[in-house]
């Protein structure tokens, strides 16, 4: 029933920092991401290369990129908006290059100042871009359950961008509870339909846990045989451009789930928790994961 195997993509430099209101010193987060490098993890989201005024937490992308410690063994890829994003992208040293847009025309022209439609040239700007480089394609879709601005969003629409971002090259696709209100109900209603068309290990499932959620809806998830999600060190994060929504799914406490399930990861939980108790440090607050708050009690 449950997967042997899970693999998680650490989201927080990106998706957790770019929702902070302080800054973490470059150099700290250089070496909060190397201590991430160590855990175990095979893919680290590092940053950013959007327009610095936009998400000023991760304007120093490019240093970032180029000082950051490399272990062979993790994939380090970069959010890139448009042509611009990934030439700087480049120049730092991405494995990876996650393109993003949003299944709601609102939150997209909120988020990256265009409609979908105009957006889409955009992307396959970059994608064909990236992948002339040899580099990995990742297709963010945001708000594939509900819209921050329009409510409920229709699985057609969902589908409708899925299709095109396939159609332009991805890896693979990234679907984005972007402000964290689905059930598992919702779930599975999206599941059932997106993987009638695309390979299972071709999507991986971004859960924002505002309500709290996250954790049933991974298990709904591996029902459907999933096996690929982002979380974010500690709960860390939000989408700047979604108001009050949390972060990621606390890498914590996924890890907490799946090795408490005998679910592989490779990811060593002291590690996270180390790097977690970091940045919690820098941030100067406490991150929202349960798993940590535990821990720190101890
Ligand atoms: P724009 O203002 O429409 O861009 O922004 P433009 O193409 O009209 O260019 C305007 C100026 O910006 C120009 O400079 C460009 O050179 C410059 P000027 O000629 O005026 O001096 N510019 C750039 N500079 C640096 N880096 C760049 C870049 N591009 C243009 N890449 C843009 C369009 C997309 C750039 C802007 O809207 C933007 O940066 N948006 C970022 C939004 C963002 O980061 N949101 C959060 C991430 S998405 C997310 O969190 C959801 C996700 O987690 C999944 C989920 O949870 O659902 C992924
Ligand atoms: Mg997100």
């Amino acid at each position: 029933r449950w997967p042997k195997e899970v693999q998680i993509k650490e989201v927080g430099p990106r998706d957790g920092l770019q929702n902070e209101k302080n800054r973490v010193p470059t150099l700290d987060k250089i070496a909060w991401i190397n201590m991430l490098s160590d855990s175990g993890v095979r893919e680290i989201e590092f940053s950013s290369f959007v327009h610095p005024k936009w998400v000023p937490q991760l304007a120093d992308a490019h240093e970032v990129g180029q000082k950051l410690k490399r272990n062979p063994n993790v994939r380090y890829s970069a959010l890139v908006p448009n042509k611009k994003g990934l030439e700087l992208a480049l120049e730092a040293g991405i494995d990876g290059a996650s393109v993003f847009m949003s299944a709601s025309e609102t939150h997209n022209r909120k988020n990256i100042n265009k409609s979908i439609d105009d957006t889409y040239p955009v992307l396959r700007e970059v994608i064909e871009g990236a992948r002339k480089e040899g580099k990995h394609v990742t297709g963010y879709v945001s708000t594939v359950f509900d819209c921050p601005y329009e409510g409920s969003v229709s699985t057609d629409d969902v589908i409708r961008v899925c299709d095109q971002l396939m159609e332009f090259g991805v890896d693979d696709l990234s679907l984005g509870d972007t402000i964290g209100t689905a059930v598992p109900s919702q779930v599975e209603q999206l599941l059932e339909q997106v993987l009638q068309r695309y390979p299972k290990d071709r999507i991986i499932m971004h859960y924002h846990d505002t309500r709290g959620m996250a954790i049933a809806n991974i298990m709904a998830s591996m029902e459907y045989g999933i096996t690929r999600f982002d979380s974010s060190i500690g709960g860390l994060g939000g989408c700047p451009y979604a108001p009050g929504a949390a972060g990621n799914v606390a890498t914590n406490d996924i890890l907490y789930l799946l090795h408490g399930m005998g679910i592989k990861t490779g990811i060593d939980e002291k590690k996270v928790q180390e790097a977690a108790f970091y940045i919690q440090n820098k941030l100067g607050k406490s991150l929202p994961s349960k798993s940590l708050a535990y821990e720190a009690a101890q």
